[in-house]
């Protein structure tokens, strides 16, 4: 894993964008994992300005999202999929028919997630992922207890999860109660993880999820036995961080990061 402290949060999200845009240009059909959130938000920003004004293309891309709510329909304007639609498919010159979520809707959410994964598979696997964390350390909506080998399954969401996501939906009572998510085993088979977390309510969670113990209550934790693993942050999320001089030593010195240092 290599931590990456950026001075805000708008340098932290524009540098993932770059991280990304690196990868895509080397491999135009590329395979991408794609998070939602408020913090993803940022990075879709950049995405769209680089497709608008330095022609980045997604026209031979495929996405995979790590999760949607159950019950939600693609139409509904809180699900995944209308959230992807309005903040990068639209933006950007993907073909829709190569973008996948999770249907909420469907008839047996058991069976779509086996039919995700198969997909997964099909596609040649994930190779680049991008992930936000919860405050409770959830990747996807891989709540505490999750298996480390989980799949793609359906999970009831934590208390803290409905709670962090209440503004969207009028109300904490009004979340709704269960997601299909990608597993943590899922995410770990990816090729390249890129998690990115901002802000100081995250500062506790990434502390843990970094330098803590790997453990099944914080599914982050798990990125610690990923084999290729950016963790992108802000000094606001950094501040908790023992390790942070080293890390940026790290990032000032690795040939890897040269083109990436400048603002
Ligand atoms: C959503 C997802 C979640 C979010 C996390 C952070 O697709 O995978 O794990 O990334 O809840 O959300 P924000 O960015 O809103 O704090």
């Amino acid at each position: 894993m290599e931590v990456i402290i950026r001075p805000d949060a708008g340098s932290a999200a524009n540098l993932v964008a770059r991280i990304l845009a690196k990868d895509l240009r080397a491999n135009p059909s590329m395979v991408l994992g794609l998070a939602t959130g408020r913090t993803m938000e940022a990075v879709y920003r950049h995405l769209a300005m680089m497709h608008r004004e330095q022609n980045l293309d997604f026209s031979l891309s495929r996405t995979f999202n790590l999760d949607e709510y159950a019950g939600l329909p693609p139409s509904d304007p809180r699900s995944y999929r209308s959230t992807m639609n309005t903040h990068l498919f639209s933006q950007v010159n993907i073909d829709l028919r190569n973008t996948r979520l999770l249907d909420g809707m469907a008839a047996d959410l058991d069976a779509e997630c086996r039919l995700y994964e198969e997909a997964i598979g099909k596609a040649g696997g994930i190779d680049f992922q991008l992930l936000g964390i919860g405050r409770a350390g959830h990747i996807g909506f891989n709540e505490p207890l999750s298996a480390l080998r989980s799949r793609t399954r359906v999970k009831a969401l934590a208390p803290m999860t409905l709670e962090q996501n209440a503004a969207f939906f009028g109300g904490t009572e009004r979340v709704p109660r269960r997601a299909l998510t990608m597993g943590v085993g899922t995410i770990l088979d990816c090729r390249r993880c890129v998690l990115l977390a901002t802000g100081r309510e995250k500062a506790e969670i990434i502390a843990k999820a970094v330098e803590g113990p790997i453990t099944a209550m914080i599914s982050a934790t798990a990125l610690q036995l990923h084999a290729r693993c950016t963790v992108v942050v802000d000094q606001e999320a950094a501040s908790r961080l023992q390790g942070a001089d080293y890390y940026r030593w790290i990032f000032a010195n690795e040939p890897e990061w040269a083109d990436f240092r400048a603002l």
